[in-house]
């Protein structure tokens, strides 16, 4: 009796294996894949703007340091290219010099160090100067400095809003301005 059980239960699960070996799912499939068309409607939300944005668009988007720069850039012309044209780090100065500027209209020559703006300097000799973003991306903190083209004295670690040209013609943005050399500017004036 207890073998013709055994027997009959090995059975069944012979068969059980056998349906579960030939079944054919339930015939799901995947959906087609719509990541991609997700990703552009989103892109098409955000606002294109006209100036370029060296630090939030790394690659392909306007601004910074293009793909085939990284690539393809390892010559020195093109690495002074990218630094003219998106600023540079303050933070990553390491040797830290200081410049005689005068402000003209204050009355006074002050030292400013290489790793602080213009506009930094002036306020902490309390002076009320000018400014709104502090980013580079208006013109209120503009100066204009007499001694000839403002990339012969300052650095900028940012500008969206000067031309070349203006900037040939002394004016700088005191709030991104770095002194690299002595000179006298004047604060509050714009192009
Ligand atoms: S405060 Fe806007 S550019 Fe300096």
């Amino acid at each position: 009796m207890v073998q013709t059980v055994g027997l009959l239960l090995g059975l069944a699960l012979t068969l059980v294996a056998v349906v579960l070996h030939f079944a054919r799912g339930t015939g799901w499939q995947a959906g087609e894949d719509i990541s991609r068309e997700v990703l552009e409607r989103r892109a098409a939300t955000v606002p294109e703007t006209d100036f370029p944005e060296p630090y939030n668009r790394g690659v392909g988007g306007g601004g910074g340091v293009p793909a085939e720069a990284i690539a393809a850039g390892d010559s020195e012309g093109e690495l002074e290219e990218s630094e003219e044209e998106s600023g540079f780090d303050p933070e990553a100065i390491e040797e830290v010099e200081y410049y005689e500027i005068e402000f003209a209209k204050e009355g006074q020559t002050i030292e400013v160090a290489n790793n602080e703006t213009i506009l930094e300097a002036g306020e902490d000799e309390d002076w009320d100067l000018p400014y709104s973003c502090r980013q580079g991306q208006c013109l209120s903190c503009a100066g204009h400095i007499d001694d000839g083209p403002a990339e012969e004295f300052v650095r900028h670690s940012n500008n969206d809003t000067l031309s070349e040209e203006e900037m040939d013609n002394g004016y700088c943005l005191t709030c991104v301005a770095y002194p690299t050399a002595e000179f006298t500017i004047k604060t509050g004036e714009q192009p």
